[in-house]
């Protein structure tokens, strides 16, 4: 009877379950969103699939940082609407949510523009997803624009149950920027600056180990502005939040942060580097230019003095960091000096940890935009290759150099080849060797033996747990 009563329930769970596929773009924060928003629809009956086929709901997680990013929704809009239209043609109804920075920055334009679209909602109103949607599918045709900057922190309501979905997980503790480069979106689509407090962080991040994470990445958009309330009621910097999460959250072996803005390095993080073996030696730090005159047109808020005795600082107190950085070519007024001074920046510093380098792009209603100063786009890609190739080839010259080396590698999950097992340095380069699926969350030394493209490969050199039970008891 009960078993009877059992299988009915479960039955019935099934036929509430709906379906809701999730497409993310952008940036990390995104990716944590994405999950923090099926974590949301998930007490309301909707189960994240693979697949959008048959999804009862789609939500398009957006990116607005540079235009090919943005036009992407539109074109992606037109594919889904087939979707959309065969679902109808089956008696069905599948939803079609934008979220993400370009519903923040063109959420009107969207509605009158795309009229497949039923939920228009930004980055600071995910956590009302259910009363969204509990509207948009009432009535057809009554549709949803959410794009506020509520006065309540979504932080407060969101459910308090992530989970990690594999040994690494990400983590938001501050949102939105202050800092209004000349170029940048962010402002606008993420809003003022804003901390989390550190009891919820903590508590999140037990969480996060709890279910499977070794390695936690701490995200912000400015994520060196961090200023939270600390458990004493005063505010805390990063430096003295990742030093507590090292002592408390127990079985969290490695600490990542990004991303960082060079202005907000402060001393005590900077020492913080030095003293915890949780940090990892690896920092993703943008310059975008090594040109004065760029760095303050861009509104950066440093020279390229200060980022060089920055990073001298950074050395000092963990010689065996690699950094990483971001680089905008072709911003309005730049001219081949002022590109040959970003050149020699990279090449004094030099960024081993794989820098990412783009084109400018302008982007509605940033200052920089409306310069008349633009770089023609031929121009653009031609110093794009310049510094692309310096970069490869830096980033090649790092990745060499591990060979021979024993290195830490927390593994992640099976490789393509026939039991071979990829984990990641502690300078999240892939490493490849031959062990089993066992291997997965065990930080082994592992000596390299040689690189191919991107990727290390080499053996484990220390003992490792070789299967479940064992594991179970160790
Ligand atoms: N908060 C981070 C950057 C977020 S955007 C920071 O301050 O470093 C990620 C990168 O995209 C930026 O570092 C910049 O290099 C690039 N970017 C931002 N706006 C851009 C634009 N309009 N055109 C080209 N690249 C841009
Ligand atoms: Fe954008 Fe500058 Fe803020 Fe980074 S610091 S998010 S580049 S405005
Ligand atoms: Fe893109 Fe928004 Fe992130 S514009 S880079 S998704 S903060």
């Amino acid at each position: 009877m009960t078993a009877q009563l059992d299988m009915n329930q479960t039955e019935a769970t099934k036929k509430n379950n709906k379906k809701l596929f999730i497409k993310t773009y952008g940036c990390q924060m995104n990716v944590y969103d994405s999950q923090r928003m099926a974590e949301v629809l998930s007490p309301v009956g909707y189960e994240l699939s693979e697949t959008i086929d048959d999804a009862d709901m789609v939500i398009m997680n957006t990116c607005h940082i540079r235009e090919k990013a943005s036009e992407k929704v539109y074109s992606e809009i037109g594919r889904i609407r087939k979707h959309q239209e065969k679902k109808a043609a089956d008696g069905g109804r599948m939803l079609l949510a934008v979220a993400g920075c370009v519903a923040q920055a063109e959420g009107e334009e969207i509605m009158s523009r795309a009229p497949e679209v039923d939920m228009v909602f930004g980055p600071q109103t995910y956590h009302r997803l259910p009363e969204m949607v509990a509207k948009a599918s009432r009535a057809a045709g009554q549709k949803i624009l959410d794009t506020d900057f509520p006065p309540e922190d979504k932080f407060d309501h969101l459910p308090d149950e992530t989970k990690s979905e594999g040994v690494t997980a990400f983590l938001t503790i501050q949102e939105g920027c202050d800092k209004f480069c000349t170029f940048c979106v962010v402002p606008y689509t993420r809003g003022a600056e804003s901390s989390r407090n550190v009891t919820s962080i903590v508590a999140e991040a037990k969480r996060l180990v709890a279910s499977g994470a070794r390695e936690i990445t701490l995200l912000g958009q400015n994520v060196n502005a961090f200023h939270g309330q600390g458990r004493d009621g005063s505010e805390w910097g990063l430096g003295r939040l990742v030093r507590h999460l090292a002592d408390k959250v127990d079985g969290l072996d490695r600490i990542r942060y990004t991303t960082s803005h060079p202005r907000d390095m402060d001393d005590d993080l900077i020492a913080a580097h030095g003293e915890l073996p949780h940090l990892m030696p690896y920092l993703h730090l943008p310059v975008q230019s090594g040109a004065d005159n760029m760095l303050a047109a861009m509104n950066r808020k440093h020279t390229a003095k200060e980022y060089m005795e920055l990073v001298e600082k950074l050395f000092k107190a963990r010689p065996d960091l690699a950094l990483s950085s971001d680089f905008i070519v072709g911003f309005p007024g730049e001219t081949k000096q002022d590109h040959a001074d970003t050149i020699r920046l990279v090449s004094e510093v030099g960024f081993g940890a794989g820098a990412f380098s783009f084109k400018y792009s302008e982007r509605p209603g940033t200052p920089a935009a409306a310069s008349e100063m633009q770089v023609a786009e031929e121009v653009k890609d031609e110093r794009l290759a310049g510094l692309q190739q310096l970069l490869n080839a830096q980033q090649q010259a790092f990745n060499e150099s591990m060979a021979g080396k024993t290195i830490p590698v927390l593994f992640e999950k099976p490789g393509r080849e026939n039991g071979q097992m990829m984990g990641r340095s502690p300078y999240l380069q892939p490493v490849h060797i031959q062990g089993p699926e066992s291997l997965v969350g065990q930080i082994i030394d592992c000596k390299i033996d040689h690189v191919k493209g991107h990727s290390l490969f080499g053996e484990a050199v220390e003992p490792f747990v070789e299967n479940e039970q064992e594991r179970a008891i160790a």
